[in-house]
């Protein structure tokens, strides 16, 4: 069994500190209720099971901070969840438009996408797996979102210039010209909104990057509450679950988080990456010339991401793991989290290379995820038509 599944097998009695909070967070979220607003404005309380709702572009092999920051996480969610939970994960292509893709590689990415997030563990009979343009009721609910959100908010996100300037190579979110901005891109927090409330979803596992649009999310989530009101509040006010590992920074600039739109090909590391690619991108990975090791996010951000790196692999404190290596040099350290990382990626990939050549089994997967998508959101878009007066 590999390093990834022994990591998620584990019982919560020997986790670590970081994965117990994450578990307490969670075992709180699940035995609390969720709040409604009723229509005299006193609060209605009522048990919901939990709804778990996540996506991820398809805009090529998910490196390193999409594994530990989201992928890996959505796993444990699933291996966690009450019978009653409702897990829903989605490859999000109508995302993927809002900077220019070559047709061809997206359609292939999109299918890789699938391969991927079986390839990591979801089980496509616990789990709602599908791609997102399958379901139109996304783009519905986004319009609708669109005409109660004010331009301000979304001119404020800062997510829209760091990829404006991302896709530019800019060094920074200054040097971005608006006049490339397309309307997608600048609303597309909407569109990720409308993803997670067509479920009524109430937990969102996704990384610190993404914290701004789950804001929004709530907010659009209260001003539809407030604006359309029926017996009920339609829309939980969905939270953010994170893990430890929920900013994994580039290797070569640990300024900036990981990402899969930097030049820089050793910034990131692919779950495709071989042994070899694993070691070599570490061996070079940005440090600082102080001796002995310490885990100092501020002043030491190429050691603490390495630091946090192997601390995520191994399922242990960072502070415990940062204590072993106190009196050791970066090349211990960077030999023992390449280790780490390949021992976690290594099963993974081998599921990927095998399940991408499966054609037929990823339409007969996507197909059927796609049908449950649609039925589980039909009727709440029915109540969203009825609440606006389309009907
Ligand atoms: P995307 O495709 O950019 O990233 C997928 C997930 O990976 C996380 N992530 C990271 N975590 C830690 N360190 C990093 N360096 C790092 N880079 C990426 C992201 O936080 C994310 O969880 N807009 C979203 C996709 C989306 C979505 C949704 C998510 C669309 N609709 C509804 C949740 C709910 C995105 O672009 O993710």
């Amino acid at each position: 069994m590999s390093l990834f599944h022994q990591h998620l097998r584990r019982a919560p009695a020997v986790l670590s500190s970081a994965w117990r909070s994450l578990h307490s967070r969670q075992t709180v979220a699940r035995s609390i209720t969720t709040t409604s607003v009723a229509q005299n404005g006193s609060q209605e309380v009522r048990a919901r099971p939990r709804v778990v709702f996540s996506g991820i572009q398809p805009t090529g092999i998910p490196h390193l901070g999409n594994l530990l920051g989201a992928l890996l996480n959505w796993v444990k969610l699933q291996r966690d969840a009450s019978p009653e939970d409702q897990l829903i994960y989605s490859i999000v292509g109508w995302h993927a438009l809002t900077l220019p893709q070559d047709p061809k590689a997206l359609s292939v990415a999109r299918r890789d996408m699938l391969a991927v997030l079986l390839a990591v563990g979801l089980d496509p009979n616990r789990s709602v797996i599908f791609h997102q343009d399958e379901n139109p009721h996304h783009a519905e609910l986004a319009w609708i979102l669109n005409c109660i959100t004010p331009m301000g908010k979304l001119r404020r996100m800062t997510t829209w210039k760091s990829r404006l300037a991302a896709s530019r190579n800019a060094r920074d979110d200054s040097e971005v010209d608006e006049s490339l901005l397309n309307a997608g891109l600048f609303t597309y927090p909407v569109l990720q909104a409308a993803d997670i409330l067509a479920y009524r979803a109430t937990h969102v596992p996704v990384g610190e990057d993404q914290q701004q649009h789950i804001e929004l999310c709530r907010d659009l989530a209260e001003s539809f509450n407030r604006t359309f009101k029926g017996k009920r509040a339609l829309f939980p006010l969905p939270q953010h679950v994170i893990t430890s590992s929920c900013r994994v920074l580039s290797l070569r600039d640990p300024s900036s988080k990981m990402s899969k739109s930097s030049p820089d090909l050793n910034s990131r590391i692919l779950l495709t990456d071989t042994p070899a690619q694993v070691r070599s991108k570490i061996r070079s990975a940005v440090t600082d010339s102080t001796l002995g090791i310490t885990y100092d996010p501020e002043t030491r951000p190429g050691a603490a991401n390495l630091l946090s790196i192997l601390a995520a692999c191994t399922d242990e404190d960072v502070q415990v793991v940062a204590a072993r290596y106190a009196d050791k040099g970066h090349g211990d350290l960077k030999g023992d989290v390449a280790e780490a990382v390949e021992e976690l990626i290594k099963g993974p990939r081998a599921e990927f290379e095998r399940l991408r050549q499966e054609t037929a089994y990823l339409e007969e997967v996507a197909k059927k995820g796609a049908e449950k998508a649609r039925a589980l959101t039909e009727p709440v878009m029915k109540e969203v038509r009825t609440r606006i007066g389309l009907v």
